[in-house]
């Protein structure tokens, strides 16, 4: 009998959720029943992290004993912060991401309690500490000195101040801030899937989230707004890019930055964030990457009618900003941090171990020759 496999679980429907939904009627991306851009728009990071977590946008009230925990939970351990330290220069920044989240586990006094609350609260010493890892490598690896946290900050400003010493421009702050806003959360998507069969297990929080920073690592999902800059730094001005992409698409290249799973005529979040792109490279008054960006996109669109996705405008947008390229997945994670937790948190509530089957394709039964007779 031919089984009827769906690889990659292509259309499978595995579980509900009620943290976000692309809702074709408007188009877009929502979170809690909100539209993403709406949201870029309207609110802060913290509140959009805030809804994502809880359900609800906040109240005044809430938001600022949110950004009180938040700003509390900053600090890290001196155990954590020596093995940063000790971490091989070179190691990619999603691997220090990882493994910080990891050591967070072996040293989270709540580590075994898979309670709600104790989950949310573990949440929010995860969300508070790894930008401060990641920050920390940023300084380490270029023998800079660290810089701490600082609690008069908003999440966005802290972590600029504590990479590079200062907060830029507000419209520099915001256009970080709403992608932040636009990584956040994207339903069951490769890493979210990971942290959900991780705590399918009943395994913790720590190990969830270890584990989904791994799968969004990899170039077809978050990793592809590096593999954007690198396609970038190689067309180096806009003069090359016509023949490049024409070249690229001759010789049938995955080109990174297009295409999606759920998306097929356009990712919703591309508008704003190139948008905030185009307001960026006005403050740094660079247009180069403008120019490469709707070059290499038309020939996408007139010669395969496949559209950018977000990683597309958040990868350069980044490197106007000043991060180094390894460092913009690092960002989309402390960012995503908020949908993970969110769906590991429904996970527990209505768990239901996720044990896919396989169609078998190897050997049929045989009887084990003893070594002295192989
Ligand atoms: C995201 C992605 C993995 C979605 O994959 P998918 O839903 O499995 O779709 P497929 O890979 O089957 O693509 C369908 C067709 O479009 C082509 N295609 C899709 N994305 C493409 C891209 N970025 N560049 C060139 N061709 C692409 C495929 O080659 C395939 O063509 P074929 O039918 O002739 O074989 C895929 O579009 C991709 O690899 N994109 C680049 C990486 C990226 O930007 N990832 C971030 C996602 S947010």
């Amino acid at each position: 009998m031919t089984e009827d496999i769906k690889k990659g679980l292509l259309g499978i429907v595995v579980d509900e959720t009620e943290v976000s939904k692309v809702m074709p009627e408007i188009n877009s991306l929502t979170y809690r029943g909100y539209a993403a851009q709406d949201l870029c728009a309207k609110c802060k990071f913290e509140e959009v992290a805030y809804l994502i977590l809880n359900g609800e946008l906040p109240s005044e009230k809430q938001l600022k004993n949110f950004e009180k925990v938040e700003r509390k939970e900053r600090k890290l351990s001196k155990t954590l912060l020596e093995s940063i330290k000790n971490f091989p220069k070179k190691s990619h920044p999603m691997d220090v991401a990882r493994t910080a989240v990891s050591i967070m586990g072996l040293e989270d006094k709540e580590t075994k309690d898979n309670s709600q609350e104790a989950n949310l609260r573990k949440v929010m010493r995860i969300f508070a500490k790894t930008p401060v890892a990641l920050a920390a490598f940023y300084r380490i690896r270029k023998g800079k000195k660290i810089i701490k946290p600082k609690n008069n900050l908003s999440f966005s400003e802290n972590f600029f101040y504590m990479c590079f010493g200062k907060v830029p421009e507000k419209e520099i702050v915001k256009a970080f801030d709403v992608s932040l806003v636009l990584y956040a959360e994207h339903s069951f998507n490769v890493s979210t899937f990971t942290a959900r069969t991780i705590t399918s297990s009943l395994s913790d929080i720590h190990g969830a989230i270890t584990g989904a920073i791994a799968s969004l690592k990899g170039p077809l999902h978050g990793g592809a707004n590096e593999e954007v800059m690198h396609m970038m730094n190689k067309i180096k001005k806009p003069e090359n890019a016509l023949n490049w992409i024409n070249n690229a698409l001759d010789q049938k290249a995955v080109v990174m930055g297009f295409g999606h799973r759920v998306y097929k005529s356009g990712d919703s979040r591309v508008p704003t964030m190139r948008e905030y792109f185009s307001k960026v490279a006005r403050v740094k008054k660079d247009k180069k990457f403008e120019k490469i960006y709707d070059i290499v996109e038309k020939v996408m669109i007139d010669r395969k009618n496949i559209h950018p996705n977000v990683d597309y405008p958040t990868g350069p947008t980044y490197h106007l900003m000043g991060f180094d390229t390894d460092f913009f997945t690092p960002i989309f994670v402390i960012s995503r941090i908020t949908g993970w937790s969110a769906h590991i948190l429904e996970q527990h509530a209505a768990n239901k171990l996720i044990r896919p089957l396989a169609s078998y394709k190897g050997n049929s039964y045989r009887k084990v020759v003893p070594l002295n007779q192989r």
